[in-house]
């Protein structure tokens, strides 16, 4: 793992430090890794408890590797009703987002880099490719519906690279549908490490986005906010394309 990344509470996590951001790129060896190493993907993971998240700064978020195997949650069901298929569910874990969309008979696929996860959604009957968000990913440019749920727009600590990532996977007229931190709540940049139990991984990058920052993250990444939603305590947000700018007209066309 590389050197400790300083806790960032800046709005823009990743145009505060470009250089020493880019330089930390997620790599399933690392971060996949990592999961994979704590055994919370693991197909019966749920029989061991909850996770925790502790960032260097001392911010300890839930990890709820229960979740995670459980059957999507109601309110995840209402906000997947915003859906078009097909449907790429980026870093899936075991897999219920997709498996919920399936039952819906709308075409989903999960990617994930960890072995473990693949094995467990695999074992559910959801189609899951184990590759990395960051490398060529089947279909790119063509999906109509990407998914970033659960804290997965940390990956990598670098939010505003991740939302560009998603932006490209999508067809024209595609979104993006990202669980991002509450109002009012802080743009992290941090090393965290899983805590369960008595065990603790090592330290890899991650981050959390505000709401209140996502506009600006977004705007880096080409995207916009075209909605959020609030559902039991947890936020929502769609993104789309950011039409570009009109090219102003030649002096000739405007006099
Ligand atoms: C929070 S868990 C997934 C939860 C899942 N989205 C859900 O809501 O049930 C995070 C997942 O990210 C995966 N992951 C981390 N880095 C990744 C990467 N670079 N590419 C693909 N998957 C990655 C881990 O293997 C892990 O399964």
């Amino acid at each position: 793992m590389s050197e400790p990344m300083a806790c960032s509470t800046r709005s823009t996590p990743d145009r505060a430090e470009p250089v020493a951001l880019l330089s930390r790129l997620s790599h399933p060896d690392e971060v996949a890794g990592i999961f994979a190493g704590s055994g919370l993907l693991a197909h019966d993971a749920r029989r061991l408890g909850e996770a925790r998240l502790r960032t260097r700064c001392g911010r300890s978020l839930p990890f709820s590797a229960t979740r995670w195997h459980a059957p999507a949650a109601r309110e995840e069901i209402e906000v997947l009703e915003e859906v078009i298929g097909p449907v790429v569910d980026l870093a899936c874990g075991p897999g219920r987002l997709v498996r919920h969309l399936m039952g819906r008979g709308v075409p989903a696929l999960g990617v994930d880099a960890a072995p473990d996860a693949v094995a467990a959604a695999t074992r559910r009957g959801v189609p899951a490719l184990l590759g990395d968000l960051w490398g060529a990913l089947p279909r790119e440019g063509s999906w109509q519906t990407a998914l970033l749920f659960d804290g997965n727009i940390g990956i990598g600590a670098r939010p505003g690279d991740l939302l560009a990532r998603c932006g490209r996977l999508l067809a024209p007229g595609g979104r993006l549908l990202a669980e991002v931190g509450g109002p009012g709540t802080l743009s992290i940049t941090a090393d965290a490490r899983i805590e369960w139990g008595g065990w603790r991984s090592g330290w890899f990058p991650w981050a959390t986005v505000s709401v209140d920052d996502l506009p600006e993250v977004a705007s880096v990444a080409g995207l916009e906010v075209a909605g959020v939603r609030q559902l039991a305590g947890r936020t929502f947000a769609r993104l789309v394309r950011a039409p570009r700018a009109p090219s102003p007209l030649p002096a000739a066309v405007a006099a």
